[in-house]
This record gives structure tokens, C-alpha cells and sequence, in this order.
């Protein structure tokens, strides 16, 4: 069977850049980030490829290992490491030393409760001072940030309607509750956030 070519996405093309400006500062003293939700495997690829000082782990469901599998054939370093099975439903913590998590364009895929558990077993593993960088879509005190993201939940919830974007408040409740206080909420491009927290 023909090896799988590296998937591409465009919107990673189009956010790696300003995602990668937040990651450089708030990741300068992190040593192993364990990523959630990879999907196609390039953000992993271009953070862990100018992110040296640190190891990066890719997870996702197994639909996804075949992509991210062919970007890290395609990587030269030596601190991508191989992609870790890791749905959060079912599997083990896939990276007990990683004291970073990052996730993008996930808590709005997964089910409500899905992204609730994304949230707690990131407090619960995380080490103290660990930081969880989690971007994307979010609304605010109950009202989408722009038109766009009106039309954008509207089209997720027709696709499926457990997707949502969620509520900013909601998300930082939660991760309050489990000892991770907010450090940063950054805008990104396309009405999007990196919102940051640290294990207290
Ligand atoms: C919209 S994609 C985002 C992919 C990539 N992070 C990006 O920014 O392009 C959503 C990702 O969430 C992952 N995902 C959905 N449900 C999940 C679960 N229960 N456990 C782990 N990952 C999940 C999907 O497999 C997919 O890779």
C-alpha cells in the first residue's frame, strides 16, 4: 500500500505564524508539550521545527496517524516525536513528562462533555507552573465575536449538532476549579483566541 502523502490544511498555513509568536514566549521555559487533536499533523511539524529547545508530541484518534505519521517521516530534527494514540474518551494520559499542553481547533469539534474532559485531565496531569495553550473560536459573555463565527457555529451545529463554539466564561470556570489560572487570552487572526493557563 502507497504511503499516505502529508495532509494540508490551509487554515494552519494561514495561523502557524501568529500561533508560533505566543508559543515562542510562553513556551521558552517549557521542555515537552504534548499536542491534542494534531489533526493533520503541520502545526506539529513547524512548531516542533522552530520551537528546538523542546520536544513536541503529537496525538490524535488513529483516523489521523496515517498524516501526521508523513510529516514526521518528512522531519529532519530530532524532536518531533512519533504520534501518540490519545482520545480523550478512552486512553491513558499519552505523556506523563510533558509539562505543556497545546490544542487547536478542538473544543469546539468535540461534544460539550468530550471538551470538559479535555479540560480536567489536562489540570490533572499537568505539573505545577505546566501550561495549557488552547486556541480558537470562543464566545464572550453569552455573544459570538464577529459574523463570521455566527456563520461558522450555525454550520457546526448543522454538521453535527454536539459541535459548538464554546462559551469563554464556561471553559475558564472549569479550569479555575481545577487549579489552572488564566495567564493570557491573545487575539489571533480570523476571530480567534490562544488562550493560556497555568497549573497553580
Ligand atoms: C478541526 S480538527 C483540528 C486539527 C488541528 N489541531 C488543526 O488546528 O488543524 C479537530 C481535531 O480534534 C480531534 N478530536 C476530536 N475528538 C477527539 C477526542 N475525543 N479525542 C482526541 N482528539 C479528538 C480530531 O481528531 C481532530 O484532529
Amino acid at each position: 500500500m502507497p504511503m499516505q502523502e502529508k495532509p494540508f490544511s490551509q487554515a494552519c498555513e494561514n495561523n502557524k505564524i501568529p500561533i508560533l509568536t505566543v508559543l515562542k514566549r510562553i513556551f521558552a521555559q517549557a521542555k515537552h508539550v504534548l499536542e491534542i487533536g494534531s489533526g493533520t499533523g503541520q502545526h506539529a511539524s513547524y512548531f516542533a521545527q522552530h520551537l528546538p529547545h523542546l520536544r513536541w508530541t503529537p496525538s490524535d484518534r488513529p483516523d489521523n496517524h496515517p498524516g501526521i505519521d508523513a510529516w514526521q517521516r518528512a522531519y529532519s530534527g530530532s524532536n518531533l516525536a512519533a504520534v501518540k494514540t490519545f482520545d480523550i474518551r478512552y486512553d491513558p494520559w499519552p505523556e506523563p513528562g510533558a509539562d505543556a499542553v497545546f490544542s487547536a481547533n478542538t473544543a469546539h469539534i468535540m461534544p460539550w462533555p468530550v471538551t470538559q474532559l479535555m479540560l480536567e485531565k489536562t489540570a490533572d496531569h499537568l505539573p505545577k507552573q505546566g501550561l495549557f495553550a488552547l486556541y480558537g473560536p470562543f464566545n464572550y459573555q453569552g455573544k459570538y465575536t464577529s459574523e463570521s463565527n455566527a456563520h461558522f457555529d450555525q454550520w457546526l451545529k448543522q454538521s453535527n449538532s454536539e459541535q459548538g463554539i464554546r462559551d469563554f466564561e464556561a471553559i475558564d470556570t472549569l479550569a479555575n476549579n481545577k487549579h489552572l489560572s488564566l495567564l493570557e487570552d491573545n487575539p489571533m487572526p480570523a476571530n480567534n483566541r490562544l488562550l493560556v493557563w497555568q497549573k497553580r
